[in-house]
């Protein structure tokens, strides 16, 4: 057994949570369950009972199996100091309880729960759960990535197909927000922005879009889809060609389905 337990055992009580606390709730939701929050960049965000309710679970049920500390998106929220602890070497359980909130409070099913287990930056093991579509993906590093319990490979490209992907602006500003709209809008076939990285980064192990680009990277929104996708054999990397951790700050990068790929999106993004 690793230290964070077993992909199954940890990918159980996710499914378990997901029954209990997600499911029964989801179109379910009354007005008031649903507040605004500010991030820390200023704009304007969600949260909803669910998410609450879901990182209290998940956090008790990952420090019962492995006690360690726990980054979770809620509570980082009303403690941010709690994101300094990536700098630590300790393990660490990285918690989003519900990512694209917004799509869950208005009944889309492009929602998913994500946890990772990372030691000095290193994503170990990763878990991808979209509740709504009945979807499981997990990672144990060096050991590939597996979708509903089968081992899953990004899927070869047709060749001579025009790229398809799109671009996170929303936390950059102008100018640069404009230059990378404007590059991915000239060189490739622009997917909508689904607001869900669980999602984004799963559509692209999938073959579903080939590239999406990020600027803001919460490990709680890129770690454990990271580590899943890159199991898959496709790529997570900064302009610079370094390749993305739980520690890299923001910046502009590149999650594809392959690095031939990545290397077109970047040479027109830099
Ligand atoms: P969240 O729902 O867990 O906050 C990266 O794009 C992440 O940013 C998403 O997975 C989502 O995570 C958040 N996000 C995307 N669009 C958003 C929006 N319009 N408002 C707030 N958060 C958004
Ligand atoms: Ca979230």
């Amino acid at each position: 057994m690793k230290a964070w337990g077993s992909l199954d055992l940890v990918a159980a009580l996710i499914q378990e949570t997901a029954r209990d606390a997600v499911l029964p709730r989801f179109r379910q939701l009354r007005s008031d369950e649903i507040e605004q929050k500010l991030a820390p960049d200023g704009k304007n965000d969600l949260v909803t009972v669910v998410d609450r309710d879901v990182e209290d679970r998940l956090t008790r049920a990952l420090t019962a199996l492995v006690p360690a500390m726990v980054i979770g998106e809620e509570t980082s929220h009303g403690s941010p100091e709690l994101l300094d602890l990536i700098h630590t070497d300790a393990p660490l359980w990285i918690v989003d309880p519900i990512d694209g909130t917004r799509n869950f409070a208005k009944g889309s099913d492009a929602f998913g729960i994500m946890v990772a287990w990372v030691v000095a930056g290193q994503a170990e093991a990763a878990w991808v759960l979209l509740p709504a579509r009945q979807q499981m993906f997990m990672a144990q590093l060096g050991a590939g990535a597996f979708m509903n319990g089968r081992p899953v490979r990004v899927p070869p490209r047709e060749a001579g197909t025009r790229l398809s992907g799109n671009a996170h602006t929303r936390y950059l500003a102008p100018p640069l927000s404009d230059r990378i709209a404007r590059a991915v809008g000239d060189h490739f076939t622009v997917v909508p922005d689904l607001g869900c990285s669980a999602v984004e980064y799963t559509d692209v192990l999938q073959g579903r879009q080939d590239f999406t680009t990020y600027y803001r990277l919460l490990p709680w929104d890129h770690a454990a889809p990271a580590l899943i996708l890159t199991e898959a054999g496709g790529v997570v990397e900064h302009l610079d060609g370094q390749l993305y951790t739980a520690r890299s700050p923001n910046q502009v990068t590149v999650v594809a389905g392959n690095r031939e790929v990545s290397a077109t999106v970047r040479s027109h993004l830099r």
